[in-house]
């Protein structure tokens, strides 16, 4: 089943990076989108992009979630909606944005899936999208957000296995570093944000929303499981110093 075979898509996150990069991709493939984030304005600058609907909704309200999804039929769903944990050290870390990173990269990701899922299966036909983070398969240094995504990646694999013989396919893609708003998420300090794209050319959320719509292109016989993509410049979990060419790495 290659993405012309689907008709409507549910993207969280969707008020901008890849989220937003993503609902424009499906729309202009003729997709009906649906764009949920909690910045009604943001998701308004999606409707020129085509058959786009908009829902502003905090992943983390539960019953909201339930109650939007539970009346929109969707073929796809891309779950982007996600925070970074702050930079502080892990000992420092404010127990609210521990719980507000796990609430809304775990428990949103998986509530959204559950809310999904029923109608994939009644239909016979459906596919998962979860954007995870290298954070989720190596072991870099963030420790909250990594536990997010590694969740994130365990729950991915998982659910081909709960959803086998259900026609339900799922992709989990993997970025590294990618410019977008994340990182005002992770510090209030400009020039720290700013570094956070210098250094190195890094990978852009059009560049992640591409490998999104290949793996949902492929045909019905291919599930792509796993997509990890960085900068060519960026190694995860490297340590500061390449040991053989003296190469600063960059995770
Ligand atoms: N950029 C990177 O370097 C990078 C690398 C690896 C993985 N990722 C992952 O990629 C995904 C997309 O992030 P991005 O880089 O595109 O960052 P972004 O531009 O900050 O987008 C994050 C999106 O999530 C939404 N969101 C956050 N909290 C939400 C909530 N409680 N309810 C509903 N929506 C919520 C935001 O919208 P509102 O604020 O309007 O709600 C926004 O649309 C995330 O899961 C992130 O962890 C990013």
């Amino acid at each position: 089943m290659a993405l012309q075979d689907y008709q409507t898509a549910l993207v969280t996150g969707a008020s901008s990076g890849i989220g937003a990069a993503t609902v424009r991709l499906l729309a202009a493939r003729g997709l009906s989108v649906h764009a949920l984030a909690r910045r009604r304005d943001r998701l308004a600058e999606l409707e020129d992009a085509g058959d786009v609907t908009i829902h502003a909704v905090d992943i983390r309200d539960r019953d909201a979630l339930y109650e939007t999804l539970g009346k929109i039929e969707v073929d796809i769903l891309v779950n982007s909606a996600g925070v970074g944990s702050r930079f502080d050290a892990f000992h420092e870390l404010d127990p609210d944005n521990i719980d507000a990173t796990l609430e809304t990269n775990i428990f949103g990701t998986i509530h959204a899936a559950r809310a999904v899922s029923p109608g994939m299966v009644a239909r016979g036909r459906g596919h998962i999208v979860n954007i995870g983070s290298i954070f989720g398969l190596h072991a870099i240094g963030a420790a909250v957000y990594g536990a997010s995504k590694g969740a994130v990646h365990v729950l991915s694999q998982d659910l081909r296995h709960d959803l086998k013989g259900t026609g339900i396919r799922v992709t989990e893609v993997s970025p590294g570093r990618a410019a977008t708003e994340i990182f005002a998420t992770m510090t209030d300090d400009p020039a720290a944000q700013s570094a956070m794209a210098e250094g190195f050319e890094i990978i852009t959320a059009q560049d992640v929303a591409e490998a999104v719509i290949w793996a949902l292109d492929q045909p019905w016989r291919v599930n792509i499981s796993l997509i990890e993509l960085t900068s060519t410049e960026q190694v995860p979990g490297g340590v500061g110093i390449h040991p053989v060419a003296g190469r600063s790495s960059h995770d």
